[in-house]
């Protein structure tokens, strides 16, 4: 995908290289129209070159949209190290890669990806000051799946009360497909709340998890049976592209609010939700918990602070669904739009000249 021809809209994209430790990173920043550019580094094995370009492409624009529907001032970006982080990942590496990220003096400030960990980020820190999601005993907001699960289960409370007129979860059956970071502690707030709850995963680890840990949860075999099986609300917390023309057929439950980013596999797919009637809370609203978090940290790291403003995502994701209605469009459509109209209004001050 060419920058340049495709017209993708991006701002900056920085290619990086050192030899001696093997690193091969870009950076991608879709906008700055709200502030630095804020978003994780994704460590990953890609197959070919065009395929990490692609990645960082679209995840930096989708953290701008994330990030303007949270409220933040910060402008969206991504990064992506094409390598694999079981074999590849080594202190000098990372220590390479922050050297870059500083080089951008604070056009871009990362964090946490897929392959990307807490303990990684305090080694980038050592190059750079422009990273988050380091360790809470250094002053960061540490994992950034708490607040992302909180974040899930206040949007899926909206969800609920525009479709069902309460958004309480109580005596409401909710289908989780992913218990990983995000998926446990989402499963907790569901039946904290009164929830009952089917999950599947494809990792006997996460199995053995649930059944020790909360041994009412119903284990489904699979994420088909899942989607097919009795539910109210289906949340995806897995990998991407988890509503496509052959799952969407499938769907029994009235409401679909999880934490995975790219749900949608292909644009359409939202108006095929729409039409069978169900409500799909936008993915980068919803699971948005997670960047506010790590975005704390950029003024001194406060829980409390970062959560109240996650529990904003029932406010947020309320006007959107209800926006959608008004405007007779799915709720990503008016999602987008909200997102693109913060980022030209609010961005577009910056014209004004502040002596
Ligand atoms: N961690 C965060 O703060 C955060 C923030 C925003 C969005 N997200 C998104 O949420 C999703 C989950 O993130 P996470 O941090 O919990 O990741 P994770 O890797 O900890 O968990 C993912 C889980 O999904 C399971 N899984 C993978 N493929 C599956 C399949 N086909 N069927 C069933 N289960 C499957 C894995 O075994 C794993 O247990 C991802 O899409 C991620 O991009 C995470």
């Amino acid at each position: 995908m060419g920058v340049f021809t495709a017209d993708t809209g991006h701002e900056q994209v920085v290619f990086c290289q050192d030899k001696q430790t093997g690193l091969k990173a870009i950076i991608g920043i879709y906008s700055t129209a709200l502030g630095p550019a804020l978003g994780g580094t994704r460590f990953h094995p890609y197959a070919t070159e065009d395929e990490a370009v692609h990645d960082v492409l679209e995840l930096s624009r989708a953290m701008a949209y994330k990030n303007a529907i949270a409220g933040l001032d910060l402008g969206g970006g991504k990064a992506v190290i094409w390598g694999d982080p079981a074999t590849d990942k080594s202190e000098p590496l990372l220590r390479a890669y922050g050297r870059f990220v500083q080089s951008l003096g604070g056009r871009y400030y990362t964090a946490c990806d897929v392959g990307t960990y807490v303990p990684d980020m305090e080694t980038v820190a050592k190059e750079t000051r422009f990273v988050t999601g380091r360790p809470v005993e250094h002053g960061g907001a540490g994992d950034s799946s708490i607040l992302t699960a909180w974040g899930v289960y206040q949007g899926m409370r909206a969800a609920a009360e525009h479709r069902w007129g309460t958004p309480s979860l109580a005596a409401r059956r909710v289908g989780v497909a992913g218990l990983g970071k995000v998926g446990k502690h989402l499963v907790k707030h569901l039946l904290d709340d009164g929830a009952s709850v089917a999950a599947t995963d494809v990792y006997e680890g996460a199995l053995d998890w649930a059944r020790s840990a909360y041994p009412q949860i119903d284990l489904i075999d699979s994420v088909d049976a899942l989607i097919t099986s009795d539910i109210d609300v289906y949340a995806p917390c897995a990998l991407g592209g988890a509503l496509d023309d052959r799952t969407v057929p499938l769907l029994r439950a009235g409401v679909v609010a999880g934490g995975a980013n790219n749900q949608l596999a292909h644009p359409g797919v939202e108006k095929m939700i729409a039409e069978r009637g169900i409500l799909y809370a936008p993915d980068y609203v919803v699971n948005s918990g997670g960047v506010i978090q790590v975005a704390d940290e950029i003024q001194g790291f406060n829980f409390e602070r970062a959560k109240a403003r996650a529990t904003r995502i029932y406010d947020t994701t309320k006007q959107i669904l209800a926006l959608a209605e008004a405007e007779g469009v799915p709720p990503a459509v008016a999602a987008d739009r909200t997102a693109e109209r913060r980022m030209a209004e609010c961005g577009r001050l910056r014209t004004i000249l502040l002596p």
